[in-house]
């Protein structure tokens, strides 16, 4: 039983409990950046990612989204391994990190351009 639920914690454990994110989040003050609620972030994550750190999705256009928020490595960040314009030069494996200190700063950069959180 204990091997199992070992098994189990180990493929979950990507996965981030809403409240630690609305902690994590919070502590970043992105509770009303830019005027986006912590509400309205735990969403967005929520949505692109369903709370999955170190989620990848490929992109009809052979890009590719990384983490919680699902950053997409056309614009903002390097794979190098599709063409990327690296607005925040950033290599796209950090923003799967434990810590979602490299998404929350992107997020950041990408949400105070023009349209917001339309951006994704
Ligand atoms: C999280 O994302 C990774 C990479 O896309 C995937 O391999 C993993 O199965 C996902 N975890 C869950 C619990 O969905």
């Amino acid at each position: 039983v204990s091997l199992v639920s070992c098994l189990i914690a180990v493929s979950q454990a990507s996965i981030i409990n809403r409240c630690d994110l609305a902690r994590a989040l919070h502590k970043e003050d992105l509770d009303g950046f830019e005027g986006y609620s912590l509400n309205d972030w735990l969403c967005l994550a929520f949505v692109e990612s369903n709370f999955n750190i170190s989620k990848v999705n490929e992109n009809a256009d052979g890009s590719f989204d990384y983490g919680i928020f699902q950053i997409n490595s056309h614009y903002w960040c390097n794979d190098y391994r599709s063409h990327s314009e690296n607005i925040y030069h950033e290599d796209c494996q950090d923003l799967l990190s434990p810590s979602l200190l490299s998404s929350i700063i992107c997020a950041k950069k990408i949400v105070s351009g023009a349209g917001g959180m339309k951006n994704w």
